[in-house]
């Protein structure tokens, strides 16, 4: 989005004076829904003064005051929420930016210096606030990007000096924003490699509670880089005040929630400054990742829809674009293929109905054959042994039968085993004074370093020169920086975390600058690896290696909070075999649709199951990849889950219902409908189902009124085991 301020319909500059203090100044960042409101003060700094729900009357700001909250008692000192707080002065919780300056000093005070509010386009604004420390050539850019219709903000921040020598960067968040508010209870998102996404509420008390992560790469394996906050309450699905945020850093962040002495929330994200702190050189602009939140009166639901929107208009590589159902290998032939069993797979790909296949790892690799994960990494060869016509040979085959070729790419590592070490040395991360250790039997090459990016970059390039009808790639990150030392910054290793992600990006930007149409997937051992800056350069992500069905409506569940289920990957695999694989299809449908799994496994039945749900998945894309999704049934809450999705047109839906573990003739209910026209009438057919099977969901057929539906519902749900239905809902 930053280019595209070149492209800024008006420039003006953002003074309003509507208080009865001369020379006040407000600036309102707004969406339809939200307001953000800075003010300077007296003493000629900046404070937020509101962040909540639209106000209708401007006249009405002049009643802020910019300084403490504490109710009626207005003899409190003048301690504000700073819009970029400071360390050293009078606020003693924690800052967004704490500065060593050259002569040692280590207090900064911003005062506001000026804004400018530009019109990008008629839905979206960006401020930028300049504030000056007022004893030192330290100047700081605020930038706030608000989307209007999809009632998004999203804060960064461009930090400059102009000392002799240079400073030391020790906190430098991408925001912060402060709440007034009872009580707060925050959602987190924890887990690990096939648990992802699991989501825990707790309230926040005096103190800080920090979500951060120090994997380096891989990095979100155990903290994902989201949050939720409900005020009085823990945040609800479809009423109450909500506020979700990200951060879009794919390296090590840090969220700082903290509740102070007057009881009020001040929560900070940024990049972690654990063993970073950063050496600025003078004129050197330190420019801090987008920290991107909404806020909604009507709960999650609508919060997430938000995200959903403006991931698909702005944030995603092609959000709005089509997605390609896939046949995938990993879990079905791991390393043991060649040529000829790919090229089956291909045929079986075309004979499911799908519209690629996908050639995971272990393709490449000769003097270090990669057949498992201990050899080749870094050798992006095609393996002669398995593949005696290279890849060439493997897109002509795809072409044969009638298919795309996608392939796997793990270019950021490299095994010890391989040529690409034997060559290069210093190009992984590694301490060169310690007994190396290893995860998952490979380092992490040295991103900081250009040369390591152009190898990198070469990687993707060479297949896309010599195979340019490679339609597809799944880029993996298996594991996290250990052994934490650069050859190339060497006295600068404090500047690894940050330079590292920075070079990673600079390769992203090239292979998107050079193959903008190709679709990637983005993948991280699972789904360690799913924030809003990567996803700029790959169209979706890998959720998790955790295929069980059961596990999947959890996982899907947490992602959904915050992506459009387009971005999404579900393969149906072979996990969990109690599950009957309409089921598996069923819980898959719902994201973007795969298989990882051999079609000799499955019965005539299945099979012919299998074509059909990818035949209705490319009959109802446009309702699945582009429709408002709405979580019904909450799988935490209740042995069953029920989601939809509903084109934007309110003429189609999809209800997705399954009954998890029921106990023993458990109580169901109706499940209510969200998101439908209350005037139109609409029929609900039951799809998806198993060749010669009658529906047995007893409303099926029947026409109902939107309203009904969403006040009434449907008894989607079974007290069975294990039981899924998909339910079309037509406008008549
Ligand atoms: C981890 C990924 O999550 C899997 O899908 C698979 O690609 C393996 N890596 C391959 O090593």
């Amino acid at each position: 989005m930053k280019h595209l301020l070149s492209l800024a319909l008006i420039v003006f500059v953002a003074f309003s004076a509507h208080a009865a203090e001369v020379g006040r100044q407000f600036i309102r960042i707004a969406t339809e829904a939200t307001d953000l409101i800075l003010s300077t003060a007296p003493n000629g700094r900046l404070y937020q003064v509101y962040l909540g729900p639209k106000l209708l009357h401007e006249e009405d700001f002049g009643h802020f005051s910019p300084y403490t909250r504490r109710g009626s008692d207005s003899s409190a000192a003048t301690r504000g929420w700073e819009a970029y707080m400071t360390a050293g002065m009078e606020d003693y919780f924690e800052p967004a930016l704490q500065v060593t300056h050259a002569d040692g000093n280590m207090s900064s005070l911003l005062k506001y210096a000026s804004s400018q509010t530009n019109q990008i386009d008629e839905n979206v604004t960006e401020t930028i606030v300049t504030l000056k420390d007022d004893a030192y050539p330290l100047e700081v850019k605020l930038h706030y990007v608000a989307y209007a219709r999809e009632n998004i903000i999203k804060t960064w921040s461009e930090i400059v000096h102009q000392e002799k020598k240079p400073v030391l960067l020790h906190r430098y968040a991408s925001g912060i924003i402060y709440f007034e508010r009872p009580s707060y209870y925050l959602t987190e998102f924890s887990g690990d490699w096939a648990q992802e996404m699991q989501m825990n509420h707790q309230q926040l008390q005096f103190g800080k509670k920090m979500i951060d992560t120090k994997l380096g790469s891989r990095a979100a394996m155990h903290a994902y880089p989201f949050f939720e906050l409900g005020f009085g309450q823990p945040a609800e699905e479809s009423r109450g005040e909500v506020v979700m945020g990200t951060i879009g850093w794919t390296g090590n962040y840090r969220f700082t929630f903290e509740v102070d002495n007057l009881k009020n929330l001040r929560v900070l994200a940024g990049i972690n400054p654990f063993a970073s702190t950063y050496e600025l050189q003078p004129g050197e602009v330190f420019t801090t990742p987008e920290f991107i939140f909404t806020r909604s009166d009507e709960g999650k639901g609508q919060a997430s829809r938000n995200f959903h929107d403006w991931a698909r208009n702005y944030q995603l590589k092609d959000g709005n674009g089509d997605r390609l159902t896939l046949l995938n290998n990993w879990e079905n032939t791991a390393f043991t293929f060649d040529e000829k069993i790919l090229g089956e797979l291909m045929k079986e790909a075309k004979h499911l109905g799908v519209d690629m296949f996908l050639l995971d790892d272990g393709w490449f690799g000769n003097k270090y054959p990669r057949n498992n994960d201990r050899a080749g990494l870094g050798d992006w060869e095609a393996m002669e042994s398995k593949l005696p016509n290279g890849v060439p040979g493997l897109v002509r085959l795809a072409k044969e039968a009638g298919v795309k070729f996608g392939i796997w790419i793990e270019p950021e590592m490299v095994n010890p085993k391989s040529e690409l070490m034997e060559k290069h040395p210093d190009w992984a991360i590694r301490l060169p004074n310690r007994e190396t250790y290893y995860y998952r039997n490979q380092l992490v090459l040295d991103l900081s370093n250009p040369e390591v990016q152009d190898h990198v970059f070469g990687v993707v390039d060479k297949l896309m020169t010599e195979n340019p009808e490679i339609a597809y790639f799944k880029w993996d990150c298996n594991s996290p920086i250990t052994n934490v030392y650069s050859p190339y910054l060497k006295e600068k290793q404090n500047q690894l975390y940050v330079n590292h992600v920075r070079g990673v990006y600079n390769v992203f930007k090239r292979v998107k600058e050079k193959y903008p149409d190709l679709p990637m997937m983005l993948c991280s051992g699972g789904g360690a690896r799913c924030d809003y800056e990567a996803l700029k350069y790959f169209t979706e992500f890998w959720c998790s290696d955790n295929t069980d069905p059961v596990e999947r409506l959890f996982i899907q569940w947490g992602f959904s909070q915050f992506f459009p289920t387009k971005a999404m990957c579900a393969h149906v695999t072979s996990w969990n075999k109690n599950t009957s694989i309409k089921f598996r299809v069923d819980v898959a449908m719902m994201c973007k649709l795969g298989f990882d799994i051999g079609l000799k496994e499955l019965s005539d039945d299945e099979l012919a199951y299998c074509q059909q749900a990818v035949s209705n998945y490319n009959r109802l894309k446009p309702v699945i990849l582009e429709g408002d999704f709405f979580r019904l049934v909450s799988p935490y809450e209740t042995n069953h889950t029920a989601v939809m999705h509903v084109s934007k047109a309110k003429d189609k839906a999809l209800v997705y219902a399954y009954d998890i573990y029921p106990r023993f003739q458990e109580k169901t209910f109706a499940v209510r409908l969200q998101g439908l026209d209350p005037e139109r009438m609409y029929k609900v057919e039951e799809i998806n189902l198993m060749p010669g099977a009658k529906s047995r969901f007893a409303q099926n057929g029947q026409v109902f009124s939107g309203d009904y539906l969403m006040k009434v519902g449907l008894y989607a749900l079974t007290p069975q085991t294990l039981q899924s239905r998909i339910l079309e809902v037509t406008a008549q």
